[in-house]
């Protein structure tokens, strides 16, 4: 049977739901053209799962992708697939560095951030309280952005001052809509703060994070734990995994509720969790659309009869897989009651995301303390018009302009820095 033509990703992101289904339409997995590259895309959950699972599959393209050297050179995505990291790596090396980092991230460690993590976002809220009611505020810059980047500036120990230059770059990491070039010019970028980031906490170390990795490959000496290249692709992959998809999660799960508004209301009034609302969200809208890349070792026959070939690239498209019919009823709705959530939002298998935990914890804590503060925020804008972020990958808005409304003075809210109740709410204006 002739191979189909590869549908063509749209690198801009204009219309993931339309592009979600067209993947499910032509079966569990199908080949797409990803910026130039042929790929399968996976689609359908279980197949997904099987194949995330399988010792047969890789994303170590060095030693598994026979296209590897050719495409490097020329791909806008070739960082994805090029770091040397834990996000690229296979077998035992894929162990030796996970294990690394996990214990820092383990759900008990994670845990103890709880208080801080409320404090931060009370900070924000704080400052939003301040801004003159009605006004239309952008909720990413102030609330999705600041927080996750404290979180994982604090964990990895970045100056604060470095924090703005990193988001720039690795926002850019995700926008798919850029040539090769650019992206060139963007990793350079970003290896400079890396190497800047690592040179100041050799000087001056801490307890954080990258200071522990640079110990553990300065006391080697020779790199045979931890590469010079390791240690700094770890970093990135850290800093980038650490925040860009929770900026996302939190963009997307307000959106939402506040263009649902019966949806904030099971949870307003109890028939559900805001941890349900946090998983709905990622089901519904995960931050990863698609994840590059995977690589077939042997051929291997899917069930439809077609066969993905020994050194064939793959496509983790979680988005489409999180709608399947096959899991879901009415998948493409958001139901925070739903009676379960499942979803491929985190990965699955020996490469499922590290910081599940963390980015679980942040979301909660964000959307309970910012409605409980606003119950009665709106978006200042119809949701059709909001503009998606141009990425294949990322799965969020430019912006998400809301008008908050503060509460009445009945509903009697105090501020956290003194406890008394706030101005404008004996003077609404
Ligand atoms: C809602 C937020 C997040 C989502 C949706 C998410 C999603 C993902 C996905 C889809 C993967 C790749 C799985 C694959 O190989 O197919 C991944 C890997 C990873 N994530 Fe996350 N992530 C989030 C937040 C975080 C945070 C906050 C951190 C760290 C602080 C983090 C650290 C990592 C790491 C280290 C990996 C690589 C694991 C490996 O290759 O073994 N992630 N994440």
């Amino acid at each position: 049977m002739p191979e189909p033509e590869p549908l063509v990703l749209d690198p801009t992101g204009s219309d993931p739901d339309a592009e979600n289904l067209a993947l499910r339409e032509r079966g569990p997995a199908t080949l797409v053209d990803i910026l130039g590259v042929r790929a399968w895309s996976v689609s359908d959950p279980a197949l997904l799962k099987q194949l995330l699972n399988s010792k047969d599959v890789s994303k170590d393209g060095r030693a598994h992708w026979p296209a590897f050297a050719e495409t490097v050179p020329t791909w806008p995505l070739a960082l994805w697939v090029a770091v040397e990291n834990m996000f690229t790596a296979y077998g035992k090396d894929h162990s030796r560095l996970r294990r690394m980092i996990a214990p820092t991230l383990s759900a008990r460690r994670t845990s103890v951030l709880q208080t801080d993590i409320e404090t931060l976002v009370n900070d924000l809220l704080d400052a939003l309280d301040r801004l003159p009611a009605g006004e239309s505020i952008d909720l990413r810059e102030h609330l999705a952005y600041p927080l996750p980047i404290a979180v994982i500036g604090q964990l990895m120990g970045v100056p604060p001052y470095q924090r703005a230059e990193f988001r720039t770059v690795v926002d850019n990491v995700f926008a798919t809509h850029l040539t090769a070039e650019q992206q060139a010019a963007n990793t350079a970028a970003l290896y400079s703060l890396l190497d800047s980031l690592i040179d100041t906490k050799r000087v001056k170390p801490d307890e954080d994070m990258t200071s522990l990795l640079i110990a553990t490959r300065d006391e080697e000496g020779d790199g045979s734990t931890l590469s010079d290249a390791e240690l700094r692709d770890t970093l990135l992959l850290m800093i980038s995994a650490g925040y860009e998809t929770t900026v996302n999660v939190i963009d997307q799960a307000i959106t939402t509720l506040l263009s649902e508004p019966q949806q904030l209301a099971h949870v307003q009034e109890g028939r559900c969790t805001w941890h349900d609302i946090v998983e709905e969200t990622l089901r519904h809208n995960p931050p990863v659309k698609h994840l590059p890349l995977r690589y077939a070792r042997t051929d291997i026959t899917l069930p439809d009869g077609q066969t993905i070939q020994a050194g064939d690239a793959l496509l983790a498209s979680y988005a489409a897989a999180n709608r399947h019919p096959a899991l879901h009823r009415d998948a493409d709705l958001f139901d925070a009651i739903r009676p379960t959530k499942e979803h491929l939002a985190f990965g699955h298998g020996v490469h499922f995301c590290l910081g599940a935990p963390l980015a679980r914890l942040e979301v909660t804590t964000a959307l309970r303390l910012f409605f409980e503060r606003f119950p009665h925020a709106e978006l200042a804008t119809d949701e059709a018009e909001l503009r998606r972020l141009p990425s294949l990958i990322s799965n969020g808005h430019t912006t998400v302009p809301v008008r908050l409304r503060h509460r009445s003075p009945s509903e009697g809210h105090r501020t956290a820095e003194t406890g008394d109740t706030p101005s404008h709410y004996r003077h609404p204006r």
